[in-house]
């Protein structure tokens, strides 16, 4: 199964991802975790995205689409795949379609995670992330059982450097002028579907596998 998963930032779509895409047996690609990584390996691709992820804004489509459309050609994609942050634009997501329509693929499913903005405030200023696994903590929502230590692999937890206050009010803003569009996009190619991504964490991965069900036949 194709999957997209779009939703403002902090709206649990990373959270989520890991859990659909375990459940769906296909790989979870996540732009934002590529990047990170790759900022942190101090790779050429890191050095390119830095200094657009730290001010909050997205790194250019050409960079990220030869990203993905590489990462898609892997083997463990060709039977599916969860796509976390990506397309992030209309153009982004014009070229993905044309990417899998030249592979005869196309997308099945866009699921939006809808939460309000003071929701999203709330779980991006307190979200901690594992240095080693990446998993993410909320230091209330969802807290690890020993502060700053992650319970999965006793790796340190940290704060991304764009969770600070005017960071994250710059990527909502670059959420609602740049991605909010996809929304009716993708209305109109018909693959829709968004579910109500407030309340406990268990609570939302219900709904989403939920509508995955109901919608694919
Ligand atoms: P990216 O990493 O994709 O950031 P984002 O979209 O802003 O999303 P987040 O990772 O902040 O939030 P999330 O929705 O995954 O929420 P999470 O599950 O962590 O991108 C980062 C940057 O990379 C971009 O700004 C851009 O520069 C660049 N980039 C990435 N993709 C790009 C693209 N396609 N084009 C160009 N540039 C791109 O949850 C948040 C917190 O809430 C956590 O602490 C979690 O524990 C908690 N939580 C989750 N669910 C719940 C719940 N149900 N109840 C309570 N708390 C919850």
């Amino acid at each position: 199964m194709r999957v997209v998963l779009v939703g403002p930032p902090g709206a649990g779509k990373g959270t989520q991802a890991q859990f659909i895409a375990s459940h769906l047996a296909i790989p979870k690609v996540s732009t934002g975790d590529i990047f990170r990584y790759n900022v942190s390996a101090g790779t050429e691709l890191g050095q390119q995205a830095k200094a657009f992820m730290d001010r909050g804004d997205l790194v250019p489509d050409e960079v990220t689409v030869a990203m993905v459309k590489s990462r898609l050609a892997e083997d463990d994609a060709q039977s599916g795949f969860l796509l976390d942050g990506f397309p992030r634009n209309v153009p982004q997501a014009e070229t993905l379609k044309k990417i899998l329509a030249d592979w005869g693929l196309k997308l099945e499913l866009v699921l939006e995670l809808v939460v309000d903005h003071d929701e999203v405030i709330r779980r991006l200023s307190g979200r901690r992330t594992c240095r080693k696994c990446g998993r993410n903590w909320h230091i209330a929502f969802d807290p690890p059982s020993v502060a700053d230590k992650c319970d999965e692999c006793g790796g340190e937890l940290f704060q991304r450097d764009d969770d600070r206050e005017e960071t994250i009010r710059h990527r909502l803003e670059v959420y609602q002028e740049q991605t909010q569009p996809l929304i009716s996009y993708y209305a109109g190619e018909g693959i829709l579907l968004g579910i109500d991504a407030t309340g406990p964490v268990d609570d939302v991965t219900e709904r989403a596998l939920l509508a995955l069900r109901r919608f694919v036949r």
